[in-house]
């Protein structure tokens, strides 16, 4: 029997060679990619889906892919656009990517801390435009890296990248995880790491317990010197009170990679002179985005030959 692959995006070149080498039947979106209503539609056809974290794979999908569809590929690290219970629920396994992307995203953690730091942004935009008239010793005054401390939520694979980057560039590091990692630095204490580090970066995933992890109280707790990165999920972050904490000089800056409605931005961050912004771009390396979906890829022909996925997520 061939086994019919859905992807619900097309992927980097060379992405999909484990289905083609597998031999299976691939379903491709005629252009740009498959509508939720579409996969839905199509869920029941396919014994395996590709998808990307801006498709929604809920309940709908899932339930409709039930009898035929066997796993769910997703090509990222994060998951939460996956409703991973009602997939346990329907007997599909459901995969991610972690590892490949650790060092793509700690570049681009890292160059979000440079940027915001150093007010790349600001500058740039105030270059474009034509309003650079002139070099100042007063203009754009920046927070200097070598001997601040970084804090980390979070010490997964990318905070680690993030970690040996920092050493690097002479910052100390600490981080906030609920267990203890037996790693020099490490705090039980969320608010003592915000209140005490110069610079924060957030690499925990999106579930209902780090929905607005950093509220507004915790941001008040940061220093006024502080900077923010975000390259976890937007979600994590209530952007309308970051917007507030930048816009009174509760902290220095921030730099962002992924927002709270994608692809939508908040204005007021938008708007910020202090905010340094990427339009989710993490992974997107050619080596890397090629390895995701090489991975993916290889999750759903695991799965159909009944071998073990090695990638498979719970709930
Ligand atoms: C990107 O955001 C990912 O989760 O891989």
């Amino acid at each position: 029997m061939t086994y019919r692959v859905l992807l619900s995006r097309p992927l980097p070149a060379g992405g999909d060679e484990p289905l083609v080498a597998a031999g299976y039947e691939i379903v491709r979106a005629e252009s740009g990619g498959f509508t939720h209503e579409q996969l839905v539609d199509l869920a029941g056809r396919v014994d395996g889906i590709v998808s990307v974290l801006s498709d929604r794979v809920d309940q709908a999908v899932l339930n409709s892919g039930r009898g035929r569809l066997r796993v769910v590929a997703n090509v990222a690290v994060g998951y939460d656009n996956v409703d991973v219970a009602s997939a346990t629920q329907n007997q599909i396994t459901v995969c991610n990517t972690p590892g490949v992307l650790d060092e793509a995203t700690a570049d681009l953690a890292f160059l979000l801390l440079l940027s915001a730091a150093r007010r790349a942004s600001e500058a740039e935009t105030d270059l474009r435009s034509g309003r650079w008239n002139g070099w100042r010793l007063t203009d754009y005054l920046g927070q200097e890296l070598h001997g601040r401390t970084l804090g980390l939520v979070g010490y997964g694979r990318i905070a680690q990248a993030v970690a040996r980057r920092a050493e690097g560039f002479g910052l100390a590091t600490t981080h906030f995880t609920r267990s203890d990692t037996g790693v020099i630095g490490w705090t039980s204490s969320l608010d003592e790491l915000l209140s005490k580090a110069d610079f924060v970066s957030l690499h925990v995933p999106l579930t209902r317990s780090t929905h607005h992890m950093i509220d507004r109280r915790r941001l008040a707790l940061m220093k006024p010197t502080a900077i923010l990165i975000n390259t976890a999920r937007g979600p994590i972050v209530d952007e309308e009170a970051l917007a507030e904490a930048l816009e009174s000089g509760a902290i220095f800056g921030a730099g962002l990679d992924v927002y709270e409605k994608e692809p939508v931005v908040h204005p007021r961050l938008l708007s910020s002179p202090r905010t340094s912004l990427l339009p989710h771009i993490g992974s997107a390396t050619e080596a890397t985005r090629r390895l995701m979906a090489q991975m993916a890829c290889r999750s759903i022909v695991d799965v159909l030959s009944g071998l073990p996925a090695s990638n498979r997520v719970l709930s």
